[in-house]
């Protein structure tokens, strides 16, 4: 870190928060993020471009509350605006003054090259994001950020944490800018090649994470900062990330295949069933009893709706970073079906139908019951095996099979890496370190011999 010391304040200025706000913002173990909550409004160039009048007050007001804010730093834009925090581009003044190991650009400069080493002894404004972390966040939840992002400080492609200051309930993070795109300027035309560098860099940081043992949580375009041209990206946002085994208890997807089988034949649901099967009749429709005296179960399941995995969405009590690796799914096929979000369901149940409706119903309570659940559907368009990828992908890109317009064979390879991802059972869910050796990434451009830094420098 570049330093411990803090910013001199002086009094804040009176906040007015909605409470509304609040109370989603405390509810850590229930809370839900849409998919287009975010402004993840990203500006491609350093020019101080036209900037709205409410913004440019936001930005005022925070310097005047974090007064000695503007001797380190100068604010250059309001660059996103999220669920917990608000980010700012900024230009890092005293940046001389300090070391500044997280400068990648620098270190890979002096690196590869002593001429660019010099060019970047000129004087150049290094920028810097700031995230100014919502006050209405917990301590705990605003330490837990830091402290993973301070763990995760040497990881490739993760964004690393610079600094951080405190005045009074306000915190803000200091990370190094990076240069991206807004995703939705070109989710529509990546190549399959493209995708291939996009998923080598998000699985690198991803890789680097599990390793730690910490599971992100919220993995989603905005989170995963993508500069096409660079074909490179940095991981960022670990607000909802926890550490694996955190508040962890013991689910049915806990014990092995025989426990599993045997606590299935055991449960009432089962032995209902077996019995009208004796008797030769159907099984009569689900009944609920009037006062449920079981213990309703609760699960983390935080995170963004549309990319969470079946397990949060089913509540498993035993999460695993495999969570993760779902969500990276998602992405790979909402760039190969050209649609974003995905799925756009309006709560958990209607997340899990979408999810019916494409894997089956016979998947889809195979998956339930891993997790000790069980699923009744009377739903028309839920089949018993749900649709082909292939099928679906078609549809969603307006193309026919028979008109001899099915997906080529780059496609097909890019489908095959994505059902490993979206598979439903994380037990059987492809890793983020196998997924690194998977023939759709490794077939990536640069792989052989050059690597992708060196070939940004020439
Ligand atoms: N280091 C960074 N460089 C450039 N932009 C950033 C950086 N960090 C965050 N942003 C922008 O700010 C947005 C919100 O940041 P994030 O950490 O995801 O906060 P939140 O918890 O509010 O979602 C991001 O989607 C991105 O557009
Ligand atoms: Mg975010
Ligand atoms: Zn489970």
């Amino acid at each position: 870190m570049a330093t411990n010391e803090p910013v001199v304040v002086h009094e804040d200025e009176p906040q007015v928060y909605d409470e509304a706000e609040t109370e989603e913002a405390e509810q850590v173990m229930d809370e839900s993020r849409g998919p287009l909550e975010e402004s993840g409004c990203t500006h491609t160039d350093e020019s101080e471009e036209e900037m709205e009048d409410s913004v440019a007050e936001d930005m005022h007001r925070f310097e005047q509350s974090f007064k000695n804010i503007t001797q380190r730093y100068r604010l250059i834009n309001r660059i996103g605006e999220g669920t917990f925090s608000t980010v700012y581009k900024a230009e890092d003044l005293l940046y001389d003054q300090y070391e500044n190991d997280w400068n990648l650009e620098e270190k890979e400069n002096s690196w590869f090259s002593p001429q660019s080493k010099q060019r970047t002894c000129r004087r150049k404004p290094r920028f810097v994001a700031i995230k100014k972390i919502y006050v209405t966040s917990s301590p705990m939840r605003i330490f837990n950020e830091l402290d993973l992002l301070h763990d995760l400080r040497n990881s490739p492609n993760v964004c690393p944490l610079i600094t951080a200051f405190r005045c009074h309930d306000q915190v803000i993070a200091v990370l190094p800018y990076f240069q991206h795109r807004d995703f939705r300027d070109y989710f529509r035309d990546m190549t399959v090649s493209e995708m291939r560098s996009y998923f080598f860099s998000l699985f690198t940081a991803v890789q680097a994470v599990h390793e730690k043992k910490i599971i992100h949580r919220d993995i989603k375009p905005t989170n995963f900062l993508y500069s096409p041209t660079q074909r490179r990206g940095v991981l960022v946002d670990f607000g909802l990330a926890e550490r694996e085994g955190t508040d962890w208890h013991a689910c049915n997807c806990s014990y092995d295949e025989k426990e599993r089988r045997h606590r299935y034949q055991t449960s009432h649901y089962a032995s209902m069933k077996q019995q009208f099967r004796e008797a030769g009749q159907a099984p009569p429709p689900p009944t609920y009893p009037k006062e449920d005296t079981r213990h309703s179960r609760r699960a983390n399941r935080a995170g963004t709706r549309g990319f969470r995995a079946p397990e949060v969405l089913l509540k498993c009590t035993a999460q695993t970073v495999q969570i993760d690796v779902w969500s990276c799914g998602v992405i790979l096929l909402t760039l190969l079906s050209r649609r974003f979000p995905f799925f756009h369901s309006a709560d958990d149940i209607d997340a899990y139908i979408e999810l019916c409706t494409i894997f089956g119903r016979r998947r889809m309570m195979e998956a339930a019951i891993l997790h000790g659940q069980v699923l009744q559907t009377n739903i028309p368009t839920i089949s018993e095996s749900g649709h082909s990828w292939e099928k679906i992908l078609l549809w969603c890109t307006n193309r026919n099979k028979k008109d001899g317009a099915g997906l080529t064979e780059e496609e097909l390879e890019a489908v095959e890496f994505m059902k490993c991802c979206l598979e439903l059972d994380p037990l059987r869910r492809i890793t983020a370190e196998e997924a690194l050796r998977h023939p759709f990434i490794l077939g990536r451009e640069g792989a052989n011999g050059e690597s992708s830094e060196a070939m940004q420098l020439e």
